[in-house]
């Protein structure tokens, strides 16, 4: 088999090294351009290609492949960087790294919730400048995360597994899905067909639903609206699903009473009118940055790799 494959961005150590064992690979040191990866792939015949989802791969990159290109591997769950169509004209197999991340996704989700709520930017803050005066039994208060109604948008593996660290905290699980889900995997969730009708009962609102164009701004001023006042807002899907203008008029406005984000419109150079809010607790999109699940996205990308290059279907694909 042709087994020349391109890792196009800065990968741990231990994924570097399998792949240097499996393939004749081809390793960035870092996150490579698009004109990079073409210039690259084209040189070097890949037959796959490791990518992140930072880097887009549309169309017009897609037909600049060389022939020998096999496989586009994400190192991602979310996929709205790769074109599947232009990828499934070529015959070219794309995968993600779909399951892998499902808990470190949803434990951040938890870390967000739990410092939004507990305004843990704030008080981090105080401690950072000294703390120096005691706080009163009525000063700095934040919500209680005990018993709350927590509100999913997003009900895939990713939401589940925030349903089920929530209910350890008694919450009262609402869900928003495409479809509604089997007894089994809804357990004792609500199910909502719209958004809208599930907002004004959601004390918590926790975004878990891919970026596309049907998500797009999902989050608006209508939408923040009907959220219960007082409510919180948590995000580590996609930048896209939050009109980041709307989520300032909601703060503003108190509204909201904090939000926590891992997610943003624009990465890496965020709105940075999103700082002045001290309620907002804010992380650069690394919900899947641990030493365990950064080595399981990795093994897997190249596990679908190796599928592919010995004639299978890969484990994890998108088309
Ligand atoms: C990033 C993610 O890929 O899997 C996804 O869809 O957004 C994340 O896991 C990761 O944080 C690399 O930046």
């Amino acid at each position: 088999m042709n087994n020349s494959v391109f890792i196009t961005f800065l990968s741990p150590p231990h994924v570097v090294k399998k792949a240097q064992e499996k393939f004749t690979a081809v390793i960035s040191d870092h996150e490579c351009s698009t004109e990079e990866i073409l210039k690259i792939a084209n040189a070097k015949k890949a037959s796959a290609l490791m990518v992140s989802h930072r880097q887009k791969i549309n169309a017009e990159t897609i037909a600049q492949l060389p022939d020998t290109v096999k496989i586009i591997s994400t190192c991602s769950v979310g996929f709205d960087n790769l074109d599947i169509q232009a990828a499934k004209a070529r015959g070219i197999y794309l995968t993600n790294t779909s399951d892998v991340l499902t808990d470190c996704t949803a434990d951040l989700a938890m870390l967000l919730m739990l410092n939004a709520c507990r305004r843990g930017r704030e008080y981090l803050e105080i401690m950072q400048q000294g703390w120096g005066h005691s706080y009163g039994q009525s000063e700095m208060l934040g919500v209680r995360v005990t018993g709350k109604t927590l509100g999913i948008y997003g009900m895939g593996r990713i939401g589940r597994a925030v349903a089920d660290r929530a209910r350890g905290f008694g919450m009262k699980i609402l869900y928003c899905n495409r479809q509604r889900l089997t007894t089994d995997l809804e357990k004792d969730a609500t199910y909502f067909e719209s958004l809208h009708d599930m907002l004004p009962h959601c004390d918590i609102l926790s975004l878990n639903a891919p970026g596309s164009a049907e998500t797009k701004n999902i989050m608006n001023d209508e939408a923040f609206g009907k959220l219960k006042p007082g409510a919180v807002l948590v995000n580590v899907a996609r930048g896209t699903l939050v009109d980041e203008d709307a989520l300032i008029r909601a703060l503003e406005s108190k509204h909201l009473f904090a939000a926590g984000l891992d997610v943003f419109q624009e990465e890496p150079n965020f709105n940075k009118r999103l700082l002045e809010y001290h309620n907002v607790f804010l992380t650069p999109h690394m919900a899947s940055a641990t030493v365990e699940t950064r080595d399981d996205m990795g093994y897997l990308c190249l596990e679908n790799i190796e599928l592919v290059l010995k004639g299978h279907k890969p484990k994890t694909p998108l088309w």
